[in-house]
């Protein structure tokens, strides 16, 4: 059975939309459930495939899972057996090699595949495993797999040569119960690595420093149980800023941290949206009389404008009066969807990080394919806004980051529904 979205453009976005639980705080406040013996509960955790394929491998590693209600977990992972994972599930979701930290830590060695690269680029581990190393593991790489061992874990200085996400959160999960103290220098400040941060220290951790680029961890024995709210997702919440901004519409989005969203926001007001604060955890987006203006955009780590928000402002700046530059620093190959936004009639180069947008008056629906997540919300924009109807494919993309995407889009008064197709044969 294949599904599609079908979306008849043209509506401008109004109402009000409230945005989920963060998918990448969600997984990672997951996978350091492991670091306790006790009885953890998490809450606001969104309902998606990558949640599910986390829950999947915690309960293939022993963890007992408990679903209490809409977003609320309970895990248990006092008697987990297994510290291997297997590499279907690290091949569905590459975030799943964000548990090798916490399995190193509570049990002294953990095996885990290579994630090897995804539809927007290369994406290596050698800073996450040059962390590791650094706190004293022995790492190898046999048959495709990832072996980290270590008698003990001890605390150490150890500089990130990139800010990445998954390295700084992979070494912090260790540190936490490594013996001594731990500083990370140059890491990053993502809002995610802040909850796992304070998802940590409500159990007993002893971590400064997150939201700065020097993190200082000082080891404890053991992390007890507790209870924990995941934040809100910022890449939810810009994307329907950025589908108002499209469509011309005007909508209220709840529970979207304005100082989460500081990089967008600038950046819409630059292009002549108008956004109210009206407090910290609920923002207005007022397109009604915008004419989109050209901006130049560079993704960068946090507090820079953020990658994951790339391509749906890509699809919005194809609507501005003029032209704009994005360039991608982050990922080296994150414009596959380019292609698709032209068959709608956007005027889009690419010439290796740089997309040069010309904007058009007005893009057509089209047939479309998403081809990775965030591709798949901009071809949603698109599809906003375009005439006529628009139809994408491969929604298993969509569906691994949005939740109730369809739902929360018709209550703004868009004009989607999602269809079954038997797939066609062909001899
Ligand atoms: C996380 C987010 C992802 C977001 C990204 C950047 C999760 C589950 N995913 O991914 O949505 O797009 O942050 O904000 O939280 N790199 C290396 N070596 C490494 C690690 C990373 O060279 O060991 C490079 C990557 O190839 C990439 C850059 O660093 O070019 C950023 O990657 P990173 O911050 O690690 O992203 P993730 O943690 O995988």
């Amino acid at each position: 059975m294949t599904e599609k979205l079908i979306i008849k453009g043209g509506n401008p976005l109004k109402g009000e939309v409230n945005i989920s639980g963060a998918k990448n705080s969600a997984l990672v406040v997951l996978a350091a459930s492991i670091l306790s013996k006790d009885d953890v509960v998490i809450k606001n955790v969104p309902d998606l495939t990558d949640v599910n394929t986390i829950i999947e491998l915690l309960n293939y590693f022993g963890s007992k899972i408990e679903r209490k209600s809409k977003g609320e977990f309970v895990i248990n992972s006092r008697f987990i057996n297994k510290n291997t994972a297997p590499y279907e599930l690290v091949s569905k979701m590459r975030a799943s090699f964000f548990t090798l930290g916490a399995l190193l830590a509570r049990f002294g060695e953990a095996q885990i595949p290579l994630p090897g690269g995804c539809a927007i680029g290369s994406r290596p581990v050698d800073i996450h495993l040059k962390g590791l190393k650094a706190l004293g593991a022995e790492v190898s790489i046999e048959h495709g797999m990832t072996i980290v061992k270590a008698n003990k874990l001890i605390g150490n200085k150890i500089y990130l040569d990139f800010p990445s996400v998954g390295a700084t959160e992979n070494i912090i999960m260790a540190a936490c119960l490594a013996e001594g103290t731990t500083i990370i220098e140059n890491c990053a400040k993502e809002p995610e690595v802040v909850d796992l941060a304070n998802f940590l220290n409500s159990m007993g951790a002893k971590i400064h420093g997150a939201g700065s680029a020097t993190i200082t961890i000082d080891g404890v024995k053991k992390l007890h149980s507790t209870e924990h709210n995941v934040i809100p997702d910022r890449i939810e919440a810009g994307t329907f800023m950025l589908a108002a901004g499209a469509t011309k519409g005007k909508i209220v989005v709840h529970n979207a941290l304005e100082k989460h969203l500081e990089s967008l926001i600038s950046k819409m007001i630059e292009a002549g949206v108008k956004i109210n604060i009206i407090d910290d955890k609920t923002i207005e987006v007022d397109a009604t009389n915008t004419i989109i203006k050209p901006v130049d955009v560079r993704t960068l780590p946090y507090p820079g404008f953020f990658t994951d928000l790339q391509s749906q402002m890509v699809a919005f700046l194809s609507l501005a009066k003029g032209t704009s530059i994005v360039y991608e620093t982050v990922f080296e190959n994150r414009f596959m969807y380019v292609d698709e936004l032209n068959r709608m009639g956007a005027d889009i180069k690419t010439e290796s990080n740089l997309a040069i947008i010309k904007g058009v008056p007005s893009l057509s629906g089209a047939p479309v394919k998403a081809t990775d997540l965030r591709a798949a919300a901009a071809l949603a924009i698109a599809g906003f806004s375009a005439e006529g109807e628009t139809t994408i494919t491969e929604l298993q993309y969509l569906d691994r980051g949005y939740e109730n995407f369809e739902e929360k889009c018709k209550k703004l008064g868009a004009d989607i529904k999602r269809i079954k197709e038997l797939p066609v044969l062909t001899y």
